[in-house]
């Protein structure tokens, strides 16, 4: 069996949605299965893109980790390509789309019937944080509404730029999660729920000063921002430039920012040429579709 698989990078959180919210953007990891019947097991990895010369470890591989604990059928050989678009580490999403080829890839072999939303809550399960998983299976933009069992969500679709600036230092999601406080004051939670009606609405009616608003946080940014070299005065910078809404992309060290106008990326690259800071731009559009997947 030959499985093809490809799925969007994420940003998450933008701003005032902390694990509520996320948009998928149209560079993406794609993964080839090619597996065999038998019982010997034997497994090939090649990486190219990023990861290339760590993930080709099967202990390090969270695409075939996330297989093995999903499949229930014996194989002869699997071997597994991953062209990898999506930086790693860096809150774009990119483990988010590992677990989601993972588990594709074994539910197919085993020949389950399944959904999107099933991949979507599985993939949940294994990542603990359903605002990138959700977006990249989906695509578009997803708000979250998860419940004591069920997880739900709404899909808006429109079109917007982001430009995305990554620090060459890596940021793990486990550690940026355990420096938040567990609590919040009362008035930092009503600040984030203005904030996240403005930012539903701006990006619904794309009135721009509504998203602006809507992407101030007091829940996460604060605690975060102090390490990504320059975050700050980046995020400045940026509405400066005339960006309509700026922040920490999911738990970071990758900043996000809602842009009209290409030239703001050759500005805010001057920006940090003059900082010496070692950082990749790129920009972005929305991606509709999600998740896509074929077998041959
Ligand atoms: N919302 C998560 C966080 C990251 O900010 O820790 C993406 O799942």
């Amino acid at each position: 069996m030959k499985i093809k698989i490809k799925s969007p990078m994420t940003v998450a959180n933008l701003g005032s949605g902390f694990d509520s919210i996320g948009v998928a953007l149209n560079i993406y990891n794609e993964t080839e299965f090619r597996i065999t019947e038998g019982k010997k097991g034997k497994v090939m990895i090649e990486i190219s893109g990023y990861g290339k010369g760590e993930l080709e470890d099967k202990k390090k591989n969270l695409l075939f980790k996330t297989f093995k604990k999903y499949v229930k059928r014996n194989f002869g050989y699997i071997e597994i390509k991953q062209k990898n678009l999506i930086p790693l580490r860096r809150g774009l999403g990119s483990s988010a789309t590992a677990i989601i080829h993972g588990i594709i890839g074994a539910f197919l072999w085993n020949g389950n019937n399944f959904s999107k939303k099933d991949i979507a809550i599985e993939a949940t399960k294994v990542e603990g944080h359903p605002d990138n998983v959700f977006p990249s299976v989906f695509g578009g933009i997803n708000i979250i509404v998860k419940g004591e069992r069920e997880i739900d969500f709404i899909k808006i679709i429109k079109d917007y730029k982001l430009l995305i600036i990554t620090p060459e230092k890596e940021l793990r999601t486990d550690f940026a999660r355990r420096i938040l406080p567990k609590k919040i004051s009362l008035n930092d939670g009503i600040f984030n729920i203005q904030r996240f009606g403005s930012l539903v609405y701006g990006l619904l009616t794309s009135e721009k000063n509504f998203i602006k608003i809507g992407t101030e946080d007091k829940i996460h940014e604060r605690y975060r921002i102090k390490f990504i070299p320059e975050g700050e005065s980046i995020i400045k910078k940026l509405f400066e430039l005339g960006s309509f809404g700026a922040g920490i992309s999911g738990s970071g060290p990758s900043i996000f920012s809602f842009i009209d106008n290409e030239r703001v990326k050759l500005k805010i690259d001057k920006f940090l040429r003059e900082k010496r800071l070692e950082v990749k731009t790129f920009i972005a559009k929305i991606s509709k579709k999600g998740t896509e997947w074929s077998i041959k």
